[in-house]
């Protein structure tokens, strides 16, 4: 197993698959583009897809995408596709990794990037490993590992045939946030916050993923996974692994992802009372959507930790696509204060920590101050941080480079993957109802009877 130290060499050629799909298109040539810009990517990158492309095509493909980036540089870009190499073929046929072995030459740490779907994941492992592709390899897999916890150890059987766990590079974009490595880092670097983490002090958590848009263009994709697959058993997972994890012993890879897990193992499997399923008006609507199709493009989740820790405070997750705003943010919200001195009721107006992850990150403390007048009464004020993101890096360059370099701390591990996949396959699926809502509220009506904070839902703004 890796320490994070180990494994460090750099690799000596990026193949992607998937090279002509959306994944590619909206984050991999910006990221490849970016890399080149910071001088951080010189060798070869071979693109692999089935869509009877030639080189010019993709390079075409890869300009479309880098020119909408905010920073295109016409030399950057040069550089970039004097980097590209591609190769067209079908996943399933030999003679595509047979051209693909020829084309990495004399490359000894190629690393291969799938970001494809996932049911193509054991096929290219077994293909790479039949063209002699994988020796000296280090592969990095896409989301979701699986549909369930029974087909993502099925994933990880087939990847670990092939590759020891550390060349396995699990992708979560969300870890690859500074946003999100910013809980951590702002617990632990302040003590009197560290102090604070905990059943004495926080009533509960709340985390919001909110997104205005819909899934119009890869209906078919999501109506096969629905949002606790695509977001919650991942992104939220790991973003309540950041903020309830205890301090790791060191900076060492294997001790930030001990702990990580470790809290991800206590999380309590979901139970149908734990969640509240939704699905917007005109769902059915969307292309490549089943006429009848049951899935969730909300959810409203309450998660309990099993820990001395946590005992009794609530995680609220809520996710949905075609809500008001697009944001996301957490809400740490601290117990009512017990005062003999104040002369207060318990109205939920209490102090709290509030972290936006996105789009613009920001970090507010809510902080009660009285009122004036001679009643011992106060109000919440809030003190806001707006880190300067300027130089903050996108995840997917972050990732990629860190993947490139042999650096898998932001990864996720083939027991963390598991652990996230115990606490919701008991209501993936049809476990519990799905409920209409109307574009543009927060979700279905059933949420404020059963899956809400004690003082209810902080609608972000
Ligand atoms: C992806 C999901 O993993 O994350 C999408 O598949 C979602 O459905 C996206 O929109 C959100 O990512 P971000 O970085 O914009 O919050």
């Amino acid at each position: 197993m890796s320490n994070g130290t180990e494994h460090k060499s750099k690799a000596d050629a990026f193949v992607f698959f998937g090279a002509s799909g959306d994944l590619a298109y909206k984050q991999i040539f910006p990221a490849l583009q970016s890399m080149v810009r910071h001088g951080k990517l010189d060798i070869p990158v071979i693109g692999v897809a089935k869509s009877n492309w030639n080189l010019d095509q993709l390079k075409a493909r890869a300009r479309e995408s880098c020119e909408k980036q905010p920073k295109f540089d016409e030399a950057v870009f040069e550089k970039l596709s004097s980097l590209l190499q591609y190769i067209d073929g079908d996943y399933a046929d030999d003679t595509t990794f047979s051209a693909l072995r020829e084309q990495l030459g004399k490359a000894e740490r190629p690393i291969y990037y799938l970001a494809i779907p996932p049911n193509f994941f054991s096929t290219v492992i077994d293909k790479l490993a039949k063209a002699d592709c994988l020796r000296g390899a280090r592969v990095v897999v896409e989301k979701p590992f699986g549909r369930d916890l029974a087909t993502a150890k099925q994933l990880n059987k087939t990847l670990r045939k092939h590759l020891d766990e550390h060349a396995i590079y699990r992708i979560d974009h969300y870890l690859g946030k500074e946003t999100v490595q910013n809980l951590i880092y702002f617990r632990f670097a302040n003590p009197i916050v560290d102090a604070a983490w905990s059943n004495k002090y926080i009533e509960s958590v709340e985390v919001t993923m909110a997104e205005v848009f819909d899934v119009a263009d890869r209906g078919k994709l999501y109506d096969e996974e629905g949002a606790i697959r695509d977001v919650v058993q991942n992104h939220m997972l790991q973003v309540i692994s950041c903020l309830a994890m205890e301090c790791p012993s060191s900076r060492a890879h294997k001790s930030i992802l001990d702990e990580r897990t470790r809290v991800l193992k206590h999380v309590k499997p979901l139970s149908p009372d734990d969640i509240v399923r939704g699905q917007f008006v005109g769902y059915h609507d969307t292309k490549g959507v089943a006429p009848e199709s049951t899935v969730e493009t909300f959810a409203a989740l309450k998660f309990e930790i099993a820990n001395r820790r946590w005992e009794g405070v609530p995680f609220y997750v809520r996710v949905g696509k075609c809500l008001p705003v697009t944001i996301t943010e957490v809400m740490v919200n601290f117990k009512p204060t017990e005062n003999e001195i104040l002369n207060e009721s318990q109205s939920g107006d209490e102090g709290y920590y509030r972290f936006r992850l996105s789009p613009k990150e920001e970090i507010g403390q809510g902080i009660k101050i009285k009122k004036p007048g001679e009643a011992m009464t106060g109000s919440i004020g809030e003190l806001v941080i707006q880190p300067n993101e300027q130089d903050q890096m996108p995840p997917y360059e972050r990732l990629l480079g860190d993947a490139i370099n042999g650096d898998s701390t932001l990864f996720s591990r083939e027991d963390a993957v598991e652990a996230a996949w115990r606490v919701v396959d008991p209501i993936i699926g049809d476990a519990t109802p799905v409920y209409k809502y109307d574009k543009g509220t927060w979700g279905p009506s059933e949420v404020e009877e059963k899956v809400k904070p004690k003082f209810g839902w902080h609608n972000p703004k």
